[in-house]
This record gives C-alpha cells, sequence and structure tokens, in this order.
C-alpha cells in the first residue's frame, strides 16, 4: 500500500459514497449512509487504517486528501437531506388533510364552589364601600371566640354556639367568624372597614339547615361618630346590590352578646315574593344576617374607648345566601362534592 492507492481508495469511495446519496430514496436511506461511510466503524476509518504503512513525510498529504472527502460526503448528505425532508413534509402533509370543519373536542372547566363564589360576591359588595378582606384563624382560642366577645365561661350565651374542641386546653375550632373582629381590632386602629369570610365549625345534629361546617362572613366597622343609621344603610345597598333594589327588606329586634342593640335583618322571601310559601315558614321573609352595634364590652377588651370610637358588625352566612337565591333547600348539599348538583354554577 502507497500513497498512491490510499488516493486511489479514497477518490473511489468518494465517487461511490456520492452515487449512493444522489440515489438515496429517503432520510433514513441517507442516515444508513452516513453510517456506514462516515461512521466510527464504516468504510473511511478502514481505509485510512492503511495510513500507519506509509512513509511519515506522506501521511498528511493522505490526511489532507482524506478530509476533502469526508467534507465532500458530508455536504452531499446535508444537501440531499434538506431536499428529501422538504418533500416527504409536502407529502405528510398532503396525505394528512386537516378537516378544520370537525367539531373540537370540549375542554372541561371547572368552577368555582358555589359557597366561593357567594364569598366574593359578597366581598365584590362590600369592596365599594371600602371594606378590605382579612384572614383570621380556624383555631382558635376560648379567650378570643368567646371571652373578649362578651360571652364569659359557664354563661347561657355558650348554648347559642355548640363547640368542637380540640386536643389542646383553651383551643377550639371557631364557632363563627367573631373573632376575628377583636383580631382586627387588636391589630389595627380605627378606622376600620374589616371582611372576614371564613369557615367555621359547630358540634350541630346535622340537618337541612345546620351543618357541623359551613362558612361564615362577618363585616365590622369601626369610627368615630358610627351610628346604627350607617348600619342600617349599609345593609339596605347590600341587599339591593345582592337581590335587587325592589326587594323590600326589615330589621328586627336580635340577641347576640358582643352587639347592643342586636339586629336581624330580612329580606321579602324569594321565592313567593312575601305572600308565604314552606321556603319562608310561610313568614314571607327570610333572614340573611345578624348583626349590631359593637358592644362596649367589646371595645374595652381591645383597648378601645367607647366613648371615643362605635361601630358595628355583621355575620352572614354564603351558603344561605346563594340557598335563598337559588332556591335549594339543603345546606349538606353543599359538602357532598356532586358534581351533578356545583356543575349547576356555571
Ligand atoms: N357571630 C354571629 C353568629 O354566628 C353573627 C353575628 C356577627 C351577629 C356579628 C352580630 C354581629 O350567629
Amino acid at each position: 500500500m502507497d500513497l498512491a492507492d490510499l488516493t486511489r481508495d479514497l477518490e473511489a469511495l468518494r465517487t461511490e459514497a456520492l452515487a449512493a446519496v444522489a440515489a438515496a430514496p429517503d432520510a433514513a436511506a441517507l442516515d444508513g449512509i452516513e453510517l456506514d461511510v462516515l461512521g466510527k466503524k464504516g468504510r473511511l476509518t478502514s481505509v485510512l487504517r492503511g495510513i500507519g504503512a506509509l512513509p511519515a513525510e506522506d501521511r498528511p498529504r493522505v490526511g489532507a486528501v482524506a478530509n476533502t472527502v469526508r467534507a465532500a460526503i458530508e455536504a452531499a448528505l446535508a444537501d440531499r437531506g434538506t431536499t428529501l425532508r422538504g418533500s416527504e413534509l409536502e407529502a405528510r402533509l398532503a396525505a394528512e388533510a386537516l378537516d378544520v370543519t370537525t367539531p373540537g373536542r370540549p375542554i372541561r372547566l371547572g368552577t368555582l364552589h358555589p359557597s366561593i363564589e357567594a364569598m366574593r360576591e359578597i366581598a365584590s359588595i362590600f369592596e365599594q364601600f371600602g371594606f378590605v378582606t382579612h384572614e383570621s384563624p380556624e383555631i382558635e382560642d376560648d379567650l378570643t371566640n368567646f371571652q373578649m366577645l362578651n360571652i364569659p365561661p359557664d354563661h347561657p350565651a355558650r348554648d347559642l354556639w355548640d363547640t368542637l374542641y380540640v386536643d389542646v386546653e383553651g383551643r377550639l375550632l371557631r364557632t363563627h367568624t367573631s373573632p376575628g373582629q377583636i383580631r382586627v381590632m387588636q391589630a389595627e386602629t380605627p378606622p376600620i372597614r374589616a371582611l372576614l369570610p371564613g369557615r367555621c365549625f359547630r358540634y350541630e345534629a346535622i340537618d337541612a339547615s345546620h351543618g357541623s361546617e359551613f362558612f361564615q362572613v362577618e363585616g365590622l366597622m369601626i369610627d368615630e361618630g358610627t351610628t346604627m343609621a350607617d348600619l342600617k344603610g349599609l345593609l339596605e345597598q347590600f341587599a339591593s346590590a345582592m337581590y335587587g333594589a325592589d326587594k323590600r327588606t326589615r330589621f328586627r329586634p336580635g340577641y347576640y352578646p358582643f352587639t347592643e342593640p342586636s339586629v336581624a335583618f330580612d329580606v321579602e322571601c324569594l321565592v313567593c315574593g312575601g305572600s308565604g310559601c314552606p321556603a319562608c315558614g310561610r313568614s314571607g321573609w327570610m333572614t340573611i344576617l345578624g348583626a349590631g352595634m359593637v358592644h362596649p364590652v367589646v371595645l374595652l377588651s381591645v383597648g378601645l374607648d367607647p366613648e371615643r370610637y362605635q361601630g358595628f358588625a355583621f355575620g352572614m352566612g354564603p351558603e344561605r345566601i346563594k340557598m335563598l337565591k337559588h332556591g335549594i333547600t339543603d345546606l349538606r348539599l353543599f359538602l357532598e362534592n356532586d358534581l351533578r348538583f356545583l356543575e349547576q354554577f356555571r
């Protein structure tokens, strides 16, 4: 084997490889040629194995020829590859014609849970009056859930809230969002306009209108010179935004230890319009929330001077608001996660 032989073999390989590339029917054939000629164990490598037998001064020349041969084959492969892949794509596009008139597959969209949706509706109304949403804890202490709200231990008013206790002394699952009032008043100085939505827990015998878990939205306003008239005006605005301006509303006396005076706020029955039906217990009215002027004892418990500051609070159940609006008669539906129920709120 001498310089001339090797050069001839390389030229022959080039001619053969270029012919094969030109004749390759598809991209897969090109990959085969590349592996066969240029691959690690390919034919170019095996021709070059003869290089060891050459005199040292001839070796660079063979190397130079081998490089031009390799470059020529690589260029031919790339060139033919572009052509072949282009026509393959065209052939595929022609074969797999897309029928743009076929109906699409519907995307299943989830929905907000009706309780969450109701709380957002409520918040968006009160936001317009400057109320800011706050969070407060679901696990409370007896002091905040009861005592600072003017409900001492052993007071008969505790019967209003059947309580679930946790394994830690003095800790319980909040029975209402009212302890959030205390936390906001401790954290901020008046004027305060706070909204506190959240989950509440009660040890209840469960029936169509009582659950052991439910949501409440608490409202609290504290300022100088706040009066019952402010409370009444705000709640009337709320009812008209939520149920329509044509709905009649009324305030009735109520009782809560942490407000004085306390009221219940009713809206005319949305089912019968006030004439009396089973949904409203034939009264023609539906109670949507409890409210009242913050009791001076509560203000004192957080270090506010009742001579200077007054305020009101209200608490409502978003599930109840949804039930009235949609004529839902069973509170338990809200916790059963039955899609047939949940999907109706779109
Ligand atoms: N916390 C009361 C309840 O759970 C509702 C309420 C809130 C009443 C604020 C008055 C003021 O029934």
